[in-house]
């Protein structure tokens, strides 16, 4: 596991599964994606590989309060579930895992987002908007 950067009393920290932090994850997702379909959770169980590169934010003796994990492709990658605990969004902490995201993984950075502003801020480009309102974009992510 490596720490890779450091926001306030928080770390944002690599690890390459999701093995012991699950059950803390569950409840992250649950509190930051309420609404229906709600099983945002499972749906990482199902589509996360062991290997894929995970950045979680702790703060205090290992609590997870912000999480996202890259699928890899051959030129980039897809960011998958970013979230960020309630109590702890406005903080930077959101932006700090994806720049973190994009500071280690060069290539075409994709996302499918109901937040197009917030990924706007951070260098992504919105592609299409897809029939079920949500916003398809990419971060072009190369060195210059
Ligand atoms: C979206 C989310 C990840 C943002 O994380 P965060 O740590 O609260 O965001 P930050 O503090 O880094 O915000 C950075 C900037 O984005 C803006 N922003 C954050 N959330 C936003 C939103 N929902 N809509 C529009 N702008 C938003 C902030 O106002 C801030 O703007 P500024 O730089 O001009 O001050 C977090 O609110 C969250 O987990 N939401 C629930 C789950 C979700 O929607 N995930 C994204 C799915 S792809």
């Amino acid at each position: 596991m490596d720490t890779v950067e450091q926001v306030g009393q928080v770390k944002i920290i690599r690890r390459d599964s999701l093995s012991g932090i699950l059950p803390n994850l569950q409840s992250l997702l649950e509190l930051c994606y309420p609404k229906p379909p709600k099983d945002v959770f499972y749906r990482v169980l199902e589509q996360y590989k062991t290997g894929f590169p995970v950045y979680a934010a702790v703060r205090k003796e290992e609590e997870i309060i912000g999480f996202a994990y890259l699928c890899p492709n051959s030129k980039g990658g897809t960011l998958e579930t970013l979230a960020v605990h309630p109590d702890f969004q406005g903080l930077r902490v959101g932006s700090k895992i994806v720049e973190e995201i994009l500071k280690k993984h060069l290539g075409v950075i994709q996302i499918t987002t109901r937040v197009p502003i917030f990924f706007e801020k951070l260098g992504f480009k919105q592609v299409f908007t897809l029939p079920d309102g949500s916003h398809f974009m990419i971060c072009p992510n190369f060195e210059v």
